[in-house]
């Protein structure tokens, strides 16, 4: 009776399990909550996942508070340069700026949407202090050759896990060869626990420091808290009804304009200004995490094999594939990105799938500075500076993979793709 919307971004994770785990916190488990030491059994659980029992972990309520605490235990100066990728998101970009570093943006390679190597090298000065490494969409950088440089220049890495929970690059989880490295389980990575950020510290020099750095850390208020953990059930009955008499558009509409859930970004850091970075992470959060990470192969067999039907059912003209797995990677497969001909067959393909029921990831496509509606200039971009970032973003685009895209939709997805003819090709 309804024809069902295949979404790509509204609910990468989210599932009846994760509704009934978080109705559980907030009644039954509630009055108990506080002395339970899930934060710390996590935290334990993760450096021993990511086989770096001996580093530190410190927790936040999000990623950026994760790396603006990486670049102040480094102490940064007004005058260090911190190299950072083209194609980023602006949460990377406020947390730098409001470190007091001066950021530099490097441009990528096409195939791999790494660091351009030569690129990155050129970019190196004398006052070059960090360089931010990014495993976009879940594919690992070879960090072998990155610490090789970072060693030969005396410059310290940062690694962006925010993507790449679970993948594996030369027998190293990502996360675990640099100086620092953060992870992120907000409600769109790769497992999620609504919020948190947390940043691994592997270089012994900074683990006395981040461990007073843990005391200063405030609680999130309960009714963030609340806010947080509401989202599991109103989105996942937002899902459920998506398409009935358009109820689930409706629950989701509400909730953001009552404010009855948190903002995917605040005003603050869409325009590069946020300045508190102080908040811990919950108890209960860390609960429903725990939770999550024993469905990790799951989700990552899952995604693997919907990226498989679809490296094997689209053929088209229009279509550039952008990962190869190499023989040395294990890639989670977080996001399926795929590039089209131009800008403008790009605007007419998302026309066409919404046409057709299916709404595309559009937040990393028309923008290297993601998502779409932020301002680059905000965050420190200079025009035409990272021209392969541009021209990524203006071709790019990510195709549903989460938990509820079934193999009848992928190929009915191929399908589409295969039969789209572009006005502008
Ligand atoms: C590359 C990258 N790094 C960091 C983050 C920040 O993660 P969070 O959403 O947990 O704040 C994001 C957010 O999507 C991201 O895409």
């Amino acid at each position: 009776m309804f024809t069902k919307t295949i979404t790509t971004d509204f609910f990468t994770t989210i599932d009846g399990s994760i509704c009934i785990n978080t109705l559980d916190t907030i009644t039954y488990r509630l009055p108990t909550l506080r002395k339970w030491a899930s934060i710390s059994e996590m935290e334990r659980e993760l450096l021993e996942y990511l086989w770096v029992p001996e580093s530190e972990i410190l927790s936040f309520y999000r990623w950026s508070e994760a790396l603006y605490h990486a670049l102040k235990l480094i102490d940064i100066k007004a005058k260090d340069e911190i190299i950072v990728q083209g194609y980023t998101c602006v949460v990377v970009s406020n947390a730098v700026l409001q470190s007091w570093g001066k950021i530099i943006y490097s441009d990528i390679d096409k195939n791999t949407l790494w660091f351009d190597i030569k690129k990155l090298e050129k970019n190196i000065t004398k006052k070059t202090k960090v360089i931010l490494v990014q495993h976009t969409f879940g594919k690992p950088v070879d960090m072998q050759q990155i610490m090789k440089i970072a060693k030969q220049n005396n410059i310290l890495v940062i690694e962006d896990c925010a993507h790449s929970l679970w993948s594996i690059s030369w027998d190293h989880h990502t996360g675990t060869l640099a100086d620092f490295s953060m992870f992120s389980s907000w409600r769109d990575k790769v497992i999620s626990s609504v919020t948190w950020g947390f940043l691994v510290i592997n270089n012994p020099e900074y683990l006395k420091k981040a461990r007073r750095m843990k005391e200063l850390l405030t609680m999130p208020s309960r009714t963030l808290t609340v806010r947080n953990l509401i989202y599991n059930i109103l989105w996942y009955f937002a899902y459920k009804t998506y398409d009935i008499f358009k109820l689930g558009r409706v629950i989701m509409l509400i909730s953001r304009r009552c404010k009855l859930i948190t903002d995917i970004l605040s005003k603050e850091e869409k325009t590069c200004s946020k300045t508190k970075f102080w908040t811990a992470y919950p108890n209960s959060l860390a609960y429903l995490w725990r939770k999550e990470l024993a469905k990790i192969d799951m989700y990552t067999t899952h995604r693997r094999n919907i990226a498989e039907l679809y490296d094997m059912n689209i053929k088209t003209k229009h279509w550039e594939k952008v990962f190869i797995e190499d023989n040395n990677e294990f890639m989670n497969a977080f996001r399926y990105p795929f590039l089209l001909t131009s800008h403008k067959v790009q605007k007419e393909f998302i026309k066409y799938m919404k046409n057709h029921g299916v709404l595309v990831w559009t937040s990393w496509s028309g923008t290297n500075i993601a998502p779409k509606w932020v301002k680059a200039k905000n965050a420190g971009y200079k025009k035409k500076s990272c021209l392969v970032s541009e021209d990524i973003a203006n071709r790019i685009i990510l195709l549903p993979n989460h938990m509820w895209v079934t193999i009848d939709e992928v190929m009915k997805i191929c399908k589409l793709i295969n039969k789209f003819e572009s006005k502008n090709a």
